[in-house]
């Protein structure tokens, strides 16, 4: 009796342990964030770029209007602080492995060199690919904070550090966003 009274002690024990460690269901919806941009003065660009986890990257789709036509450099600075009317706020290019400036195919890259975004004739852009070096979780190479800044020239994918694409004209936040 007292071996049976013990066998069910530990066996209400092990129930209560293994209740314990069940991991919480976890939402099956990937991470997504977004940068709303706004324009600096003088110039009325806008738009959004969404960041979304996938198997083998985060997606980056941007969608933007009010830009003179042609190529305009496109990156993740390192603060997510637009105040400045020259957005100098936002610092440099998001680099947190120290590796120079690039294009977004280059093995070698800054985080946030996301190349260029491609006005039309009507001053739309729209870019849509999958990033291998951001990343929207806890990690080093979060960009999560930090903001999406549009230039007014076209990036060149290798002058350092930042490509030569001249002035800041748009910037956003990257902030969380609803996932779905
Ligand atoms: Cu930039
Ligand atoms: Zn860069």
């Amino acid at each position: 009796m007292k071996s049976f009274t013990l066998s069910l002690i530990a066996l209400l024990y092990l129930s209560v342990a293994a209740a314990a460690q069940t991991p919480e269901p976890k939402s099956a919806a990937p991470l997504k964030a977004i940068a709303v941009l706004h324009p600096t003065e003088g110039d009325k660009v806008s738009g959004t770029v969404t960041f979304t986890e996938e198997a083998d990257g985060v997606r980056v789709q941007a969608d933007i209007s009010g830009l003179t036509p042609g190529k305009h450099g496109f990156h993740v600075h390192e603060f997510g602080d637009c105040s400045a009317a020259d957005l100098a706020s936002a610092g440099g290019h998001f680099n947190p492995t120290n590796k120079p400036h690039a294009g977004p195919d280059a093995a070698e890259r800054h985080v946030g060199d996301m190349g260029n975004v491609e006005a039309d004739a009507s001053g739309a852009a729209k870019l849509d690919y999958v990033d291998h070096e951001i990343s929207l979780a806890n990690d080093q190479r979060s960009v999560v904070g930090r903001s999406v800044i549009v230039h007014a020239k076209a990036d060149d994918l290798k002058s350092q550090p930042a490509g030569d694409s001249g002035a800041r004209i748009a910037c956003g936040v990257i902030g969380l966003a609803k996932s779905q």
